[in-house]
């Protein structure tokens, strides 16, 4: 098995035992592989899954051959989870809330004779706010209720996770973004769920805002969870998407970026002033469960998916 595959690898498919994988650029560090294939083989099942560094232009075309090829579904990572939703032909209603999916499962029925429909469908599912506040718990043994809640970023995960901490009717959201238009779109499309009884302190209780130092720096005495959903620090030398000097110790740091063999920046600057800290792991670990049960109706092997990882 080749450690990525392309676009060009799928037209010319010869690797029949692969039958899921992750779509993303860039993919070549995604723990996915690691994850599942301990999970698959766990589970007794004779299938393998694996990497492929697709770009935006050619999303449309993996999926059709991915299908093509009987897969029977894939991860999607950055920068594809939004733009995937368009091209599903059945949506969960969840993903379709969220309106970001990092889940697909392909249907692959037998022809009804003498029908002209299309048999084959796939179907878009979101495992990652499920798998975001799973991981919360787990890390910092606080639910999203009791929080007051920074959100970075305004992407596919930023919306599954702001989402989560709606639904779970969390004391307090703000949702910061460089580029600002979005963040002020999923804040009103959050709008509804802080209409209620909960006091209103000074501060709005759902807030957007630019990414930028000064308006982050009001919003961290607000502010109990902090959440990276940008991918600032995947790629080693990136910028932390909140300046270091802003991270004080009363804070939880959670980095949905992880990286193999180093710690993000954001990570290194929170444990520095004495913050607790988590990275992406854990949510990976918790998401991918999630969508194992989506592929195959069945209860994860979480303890081997957790060797695989490393985490305790
Ligand atoms: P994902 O599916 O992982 O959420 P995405 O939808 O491409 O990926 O979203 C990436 C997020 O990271 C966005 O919030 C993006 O900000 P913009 O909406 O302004 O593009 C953010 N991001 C990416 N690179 C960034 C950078 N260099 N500085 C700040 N934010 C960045």
């Amino acid at each position: 098995m080749k450690e990525v595959y392309t676009i060009q690898d799928l037209r010319n498919w010869s690797e029949e035992s692969i039958r899921l994988g992750v779509i993303g650029a860039p993919v070549a560090h995604s723990l996915s592989p690691q994850i599942q294939n301990a999970a698959l083989q766990a589970s007794g099942i004779a299938m393998q899954y694996a990497r492929f560094e697709i770009a935006p232009d050619e999303l449309a075309s993996a999926l059709e051959l991915m299908h093509e090829r009987e897969f029977l579904g894939a991860n999607l990572t950055a920068p594809h989870k939004i733009a995937a939703l368009s091209l599903m032909e059945d949506l969960d209603s969840n993903a379709k809330r969220i309106g970001a999916i990092n889940t697909i499962k392909f249907c692959h029925r037998a022809p009804v004779t003498g029908s002209t429909a299309r048999n084959a469908t796939a179907t878009g599912f979101n495992t990652d706010g499920a798998g975001f506040a799973r991981a919360i718990r787990e890390a910092f043994a606080v639910d999203l209720r009791d929080l007051r809640v920074l959100v970075l970023g305004a992407g596919g995960a930023a919306r599954a996770i702001s989402f989560e901490c709606a639904r779970a009717h969390c004391e307090r959201l703000v949702i910061a973004n460089r580029t600002f238009a979005k963040a002020r779109a999923l804040a009103n499309a959050l709008r509804e769920f802080f209409i209620g009884p909960k006091v209103l302190g000074p501060v709005p209780r759902l807030h957007a805002i630019p990414l930028e130092e000064n308006a982050l720096r009001f919003q961290i005495g607000h502010t109990d969870l902090v959440v990276n959903a940008t991918s600032l620090g995947l790629r080693v030398g990136d910028a932390t998407p909140v300046p270091a000097r802003l991270i004080e110790p009363h804070l939880f740091i959670y980095d949905i970026v992880y990286a193999k063999d180093r710690e993000t920046r954001l990570l290194r600057a929170a444990r520095e002033v004495g913050a607790r800290a988590a990275d992406g792991l854990l949510m990976l670990l918790r998401q991918s469960a999630l969508s194992f049960e989506i592929w195959f109706e069945r209860e994860a092997p979480l303890p081997e998916m957790r060797a695989a990882l490393g985490v305790n």
